[in-house]
Formats: structure tokens, sequence, C-alpha cells
């Protein structure tokens, strides 16, 4: 736990289970306030330990009188920081201080107009005396705790929002973290700033300062390597290790003949040319390609791909000489996703990494984003000057187009499908679409249909349009884009690609499907 300016204020935020945990330290965060989501089951000394300038529970999917709820201490109350309960959160605090909480006749879900009674406190920075918030309950208040009050109601409940008339202790039913609640943001903040008295020394260019100062002290005169994939997340852990140690990082770039088009000359071009990073670019795409010669299995192109990219990795970081670490993008919600009251989310994504790595070469991690969100990687990125077409790019899978050419891969369907993803990506960008979707690809398929070009019978391969919309890639919706631009990319992709003459749409969320095609 760090000491300094940066870290100073810090929320503690006990994670109930809810889907939304992620989403509160997210605005904790945009509020300028660094916090931490721990399991609601940490021992009142580990809280004291962390010195929370106020502590957020978190919702979640339980209710408090089920025999296997997740519960408290009520020393909690007794420690003299602020507490906000959300949702679960607040009847917890309900049930621990003597109030009554049961079942509701009908389970409260959706927008909520939300009348205000006191606009002070966790309300200061509202002006008006409604607001829609959004509800989503099975159980409500029945009775408050003595020394409670009711600070907003709703039509359906009285007790929308309480406060104990002592002590800084809130509790709010709806849900003030989620985008449909408009001015949830601004509750968080009144609670960080006018409960807590916070000032929001939370900032991404404290942060870059802070991390070069503890790279140097970590890394001292040693060595660190780093896998360069051209995602966001390396990309910015390069950069800054980058600004901190200089020559003393190697960045291995692997191309492994599965990449976007042009991809390895563009990583080079922005990371050696822009940024003076010491970059070795390999080009393994002969002994990837032969290997997976005849493999029409998903997972075992995912396994040879993994394997193989370890011992392409290995060779090329043998040639360094003494390396003491090894650089990952690890982000905040990689690191609370072990932790978390129930997180299924971290056996389902563990098929994405190259796991083993750093116990096999015998390397200590140097991970320099623990701490960050997404959007907060981003702001680090380009304060460190790393161009949009990096910092805004669409998630990549590591097995590349191999997963994305159903059966035996090929140079030839490689070929194809580099070609129409071009397209494919242009076009979302021309239309803008780029940046709002969560990821656009096509799928090169394993038939071929029949068409007419001219006076000619085709006989071509079919590609499908996988676009989605996704908050983290666990679940997903396909995206109702506009027929014109579907158009345009069908008519540009037959017209343009030899051996494509049929585009199909896929219209299949996640689950039951998953974004990738294998
Ligand atoms: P699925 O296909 O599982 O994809 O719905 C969810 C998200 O993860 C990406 N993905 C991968 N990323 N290595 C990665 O680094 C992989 O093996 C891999 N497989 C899927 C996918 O692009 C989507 O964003």
């Amino acid at each position: 736990m760090k000491e300094d300016n940066l870290h100073r204020e810090r929320i503690l935020i006990l994670d109930f289970g809810s889907q939304y945990t992620q989403l509160i330290a997210r605005r904790v965060r945009e509020s300028k306030v660094y916090c931490e989501i721990v399991t609601y089951s940490i021992k009142i000394d580990e809280i004291k330990q962390f010195k929370p300038r106020g502590i957020i529970l978190s919702g979640g999917p339980k209710s408090v009188y089920d025999s296997d709820a997740p519960l408290i201490s009520r020393e909690i109350f007794e420690l003299g920081i602020p507490v906000l309960g959300i949702c679960y959160g607040m009847q917890l605090i309900t049930h621990l201080l003597g109030g009554r909480v049961a079942r509701a006749r009908e389970r409260e879900y959706g927008f909520a107009n939300l009348k205000i009674l006191d606009n002070e406190d966790i309300f200061s920075f509202i002006m008006e005396d409604e607001i829609p918030v959004w509800m989503s309950h099975g159980d409500r208040i029945e009775k408050l705790p003595n020394e409670f009050k009711s600070i907003a109601k709703t039509s359906n409940s009285p007790y929308a929002a309480i406060k104990s008339k002592g002590k800084n202790i809130f509790g709010v039913q709806f849900h003030p973290e989620v985008y449909h609640t408009p001015q949830g943001k601004e509750i968080i903040k009144a609670f960080l700033y006018k409960v807590c008295g916070l000032k929001g020394l939370w900032d991404m260019h404290s942060f870059i300062e802070r991390s070069i100062v503890d790279i140097k002290k970590i890394v001292r005169d040693k060595k660190v390597l780093c896998a360069l994939s051209g995602g966001v997340d390396s990309s910015v852990a390069a950069v800054l290790i980058n600004k901190a140690i200089g020559k003393n990082l190697f960045c291995i770039f692997v191309d492994n003949g599965l990449l976007r088009k042009n991809e390895a000359k563009h990583v080079e071009r922005c990371f050696r040319d822009n940024f003076n990073i010491n970059l070795k670019v390999v080009d393994a795409k002969k002994v990837f390609l032969q290997r997976l010669k005849g493999v029409i299995d998903p997972e075992r192109k995912r396994k040879i791909i993994g394997h193989t990219f370890i011992e392409v990795f290995e060779e090329e970081a043998k040639k360094i000489g003494k390396v003491d670490f090894l650089a990952q993008g690890t982000l905040y919600p990689d690191v609370i996703e072990s932790v978390s009251f129930k997180g299924p989310s971290a056996v389902i994504k563990s098929h994405h990494n190259v796991g083993g790595l750093p116990e096999k070469m015998k390397l200590k991690l140097l991970e320099p984003l623990r701490e960050l969100f997404k959007d907060e990687v981003r702001e680090v990125g380009r304060q460190l000057g790393i161009t949009d077409d990096i910092i805004l790019r669409q998630p990549f899978p590591g097995p590349g187009l191999a997963v994305r050419i159903l059966g035996e891969v090929t140079e030839e369907k490689i070929k194809i499908l580099q070609d129409v993803d071009e397209i494919v990506e242009e076009e979302m960008k021309k239309s803008g679409y780029y940046w709002k979707v969560w990821q656009s690809f096509p799928v090169l398929l394993p038939i071929k249909t029949v068409g007419v070009m001219g006076d000619e019978r085709t006989y071509d391969n079919v590609v499908a349009l996988r676009i989605v919309d996704s908050m983290d890639g666990m679940t997903a919706d396909w995206v109702r884009l506009p027929y014109d631009i579907l158009a345009e990319i069908s008519r540009r992709v037959i017209n343009e690609v030899k051996g494509v003459n049929r585009v199909v749409y896929d219209i299949s969320s996640k689950p039951p499907s998953t974004i990738e095609w294998e």
C-alpha cells in the first residue's frame, strides 16, 4: 500500500458480488480518488490498515436474511469512517443496525423518479428536487434503524436513500454507479468530497511521474523484457517503462503471420521510430504456418500458437543475456477478478492468456498498470504521446486471424482475410462506428458458394461480418449497423477482394454464441 500523495486519499469498496462493483470503482476514480475493491469478508484490522477515508458497500445478488448472506461485522460502523451502502449495501446497514428488511411485493427494476428530501451531503451536487435513478432490487426496507432518517423517496419506497443522524453513514436503494442513473456520478462525488472531505488527488499525470520513479527503483540497472503485441495495454506499459529505464527495456514483437495487414510495420514505426524503444521484430511466420498445417480443431490451433509463441519468444530472449523482469500490461480488472466474491469470469478468460512464461523463464513480473482501469490506461497512453490509432484500437485475439479462418489456416486464406479486414476497418472508421463498437471484423468461412460476376459463374469464399457491442468482452450483442454501411462493406469486399463472392452478417449475441467464431 503506497503512502504517496497520489494514494493518500483512498476509498475501500467492499464487494458483495454485484455485477456493478467495478463500475462503482470507476466512478470513484473518475472523481479523481484512488480506490480498491476487496471482498466483503475482509477483516476489520485489514480495513484499518488500509486507512480508507470512506467505505462503500456494493450491491449483491443475495438477501440479507438468506442463510448464506454475505455479512460484515457491525464494528465497521464504529471506525469513524464514512460509509455509503448501495442497494444490498444499504439493506445490510439497515439489517445490522436494527432496522427491518423484507422481500418487496414486486421486484423493482428499471427507472424510478427519485424525490430528494434533503439537498445536502450525498445530494449536495444535485440542484433538482427530482432525478431519474436506476433500481434493481427484490428487497426493501420496512423499518429504519434508530438514528436514521429518509433523505429521498420514490413512489415505491419511502426509504430510497437514508442517512444516520449522528454518524456519516448513508444508504441508497438505487444504483448511482450505472449509466442509467444520469446524475449518479454527482452523488458518488458528493459522498467523496462533501462527506469524506476529499480533494481528488488521483490523476494520470501524477501517476506517470510516480510510476517512473517506482520503476527505476525496482528495476535499477537490471534488464526488462516485454512482449509487445500492438494492443493498448502492452503498448502503454512499454512506453511507460521505456521512459523510466530506456535502453534496459527490450521489447520483442513476434510476427506470427496471423496479424492484420501491415501490422508488424505499423508497430515498428510506432515504437521504434516514434518512441525510440529497443524493439526486435521477429519474423516467425514460417514456423507458425508450418505447425498449423492441416490443423482444423480450434483448441489445437490455440495451443500450437501459444506454445510456438513461447518458444520463439524464449529463443529471442536468450540473445539478450541475463534478464530479471518481464513487463506485462496487467490491468486492475484482471487483479480484482481473482479476489472477488464471485468471479466466474476469471475462469472463462484464462484460455486467452499465454500463461506460464514468467515461471518458466524465472522472471519477476513488472506490471506498472496493475492499479488502472482501461480508460485510465488510455489516458496514460495519451499523456505519454501514444497516438489514437493505438490507444483506441479494438481488441485483437492472441491467436490472431487463425481463429477467424475456420478450418485449416493457409497463406492464401490469410491474404484473403487480411484484405477483407482492411476494407472492414476502413469503412468502419469512415462511418465513425469503429470507435463506437467493441469489435468489428470479418471471419472467413470454410465453404464456397456460387455467384455470378459479369457473365461468369463463380464458386468462391463466404465472409461473415462480426460486429459487436460489449462492456468487457464477457457478454456482447450484435450491432444494428445501418444498412448503408453494411451495403458498402459488402460491395467493396466482393468487388475488391479476389476469392470472395458473398458477405453475410452475424446476428448472434454472447451468450450463447462467442465473439470469435473459434
Ligand atoms: P470470445 O470469443 O471468447 O471473446 O467471446 C471474448 C473477447 O476475447 C477476445 N479473445 C481473445 N483474446 N486471446 C486473446 O488475447 C485469445 O485467445 C482470445 N480469444 C478471444 C475476443 O476477441 C473478444 O474480445
